[in-house]
């Protein structure tokens, strides 16, 4: 029996080389050997979106591109939009009554996207809102509702996949054992840096480039990259370890990597020209993800497919599961063979 994987993403925006890297990548490798579920967190998106529905609701129809083009395929995995399915808005309630406010707020990764967000819920916190503080138990209702047993996430998630567990420990103890325990899966993959040399590259931060970027809008983000700041002269000598041209080099120019590395040393490469060819190699690397993406664009009824395929084996079963839940927690009345 394979085993369940569930993971999700925020549509918030287009992905971009970090989340390629650093999530889709390995979530399209697991799907040969996991049944895969892929959520696009609307619902989550919303917790901080509430105010801005048209951006949410473009961005599911994007993401939803953006994963097929890069390698998602609806034959091997589920992908769905979380808001269709009720079940885990029900679980969520059910899991709120065993949580407390104080161990939300103790959260490390809810501590840090307060802080985060000083602009909508105040500089110390004071705007916080039911529905964000409460997102790590809808997050843990997203993956008990589809029997998640591995789930995939970067390591600023591990503690919701933590309170995840305990809620699911308290669960089982109270109403008997109903629900998975589920382990992470982290991706082997460290996180892509900004080429502004930030430790994360983020729609936020402004320094992300886009699956869907045009040569010309990745060379205009390349042609800012932070490089040796004691390189003056196009043919200074310079350290490549310290350039963020070159720590992208290294993922996307694997076979002139020696060249590259010695000519810097050597001064005998301009910073021009090594960002030059840094762009095509990116622009390379993207093509075929964006002949997939202008397929997708061009029949849109395609995706609207397989997001309404994939949504409805989604929705059975988490039906499947919460027939359990309802059953165990005493409040499945007039259910049929019922005994
Ligand atoms: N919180 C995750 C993120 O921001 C997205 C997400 C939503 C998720 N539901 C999930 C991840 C369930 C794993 C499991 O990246």
């Amino acid at each position: 029996m394979k085993k369940n994987i569930l993971s999700g993403i925020r549509p918030t925006g287009n992905l971009h080389l970090g989340h390629l890297l650093g999530t889709v990548d390995n979530w399209v490798k697991l799907q040969e050997s996991y049944n895969c579920y892929f959520e696009i967190a609307d619902a989550q998106a919303l917790t901080d979106n509430f105010d801005n529905p048209d951006k949410v609701n473009r961005n599911v129809k994007e993401v939803a591109i953006d994963l097929l083009s890069s390698g998602i395929d609806p034959n091997k995995s589920v992908i769905f939009i979380q808001s269709m399915i009720p079940e885990i808005a029900e679980l969520t309630v059910y899991f709120s009554n065993m949580v407390t406010v104080a161990r939300l707020y103790r959260n490390p990764t809810v501590k840090t996207e307060i802080k985060q967000k000083k602009a909508l819920f105040g500089v110390k916190g004071e705007g916080v809102t039911y529905g964000f503080i409460g997102y790590p138990v809808s997050q843990a209702a997203d993956i008990t509702a589809f029997d998640g047993e591995l789930v995939p996430v970067g390591d600023d998630q591990l503690p919701l996949l933590e309170q995840c567990r305990e809620i699911v420990r308290k669960f089982n103890t109270i109403y008997g054992e109903t629900l998975k325990e589920p382990a992470h899966y982290l991706s082997n993959m460290p996180r892509l840096k900004g080429l502004d040399g930030n430790e994360k590259m983020g729609k936020s931060l402004g320094n992300a480039i886009y699956l869907k970027d045009s040569a010309e809008e990745i060379n205009k983000k390349v042609m800012n990259a932070i490089t040796d700041p004691n390189k003056i002269k196009k043919d200074d000598p310079a350290n490549p370890e310290v350039c963020m041209v070159y720590y992208y080099h290294k993922l996307f120019s694997k076979d002139d990597l020696e060249t590259i590395n010695k000519e810097c040393r050597l001064g005998q490469r301009g910073c021009v020209n090594c960002k030059k060819q840094l762009v095509q190699n990116i622009t390379t690397f993207l093509k075929p993800i964006q002949e997939k993406r202008h397929y997708y664009e061009m029949n849109p009824e395609v995706v609207d497919k397989i997001l309404l395929e994939g949504t409805k084996k989604a929705q059975a079963k988490a039906k499947e599961v919460m027939k359990r839940v309802k059953k165990n927690m005493k409040i499945d009345y007039f259910e049929e063979g019922k005994d």
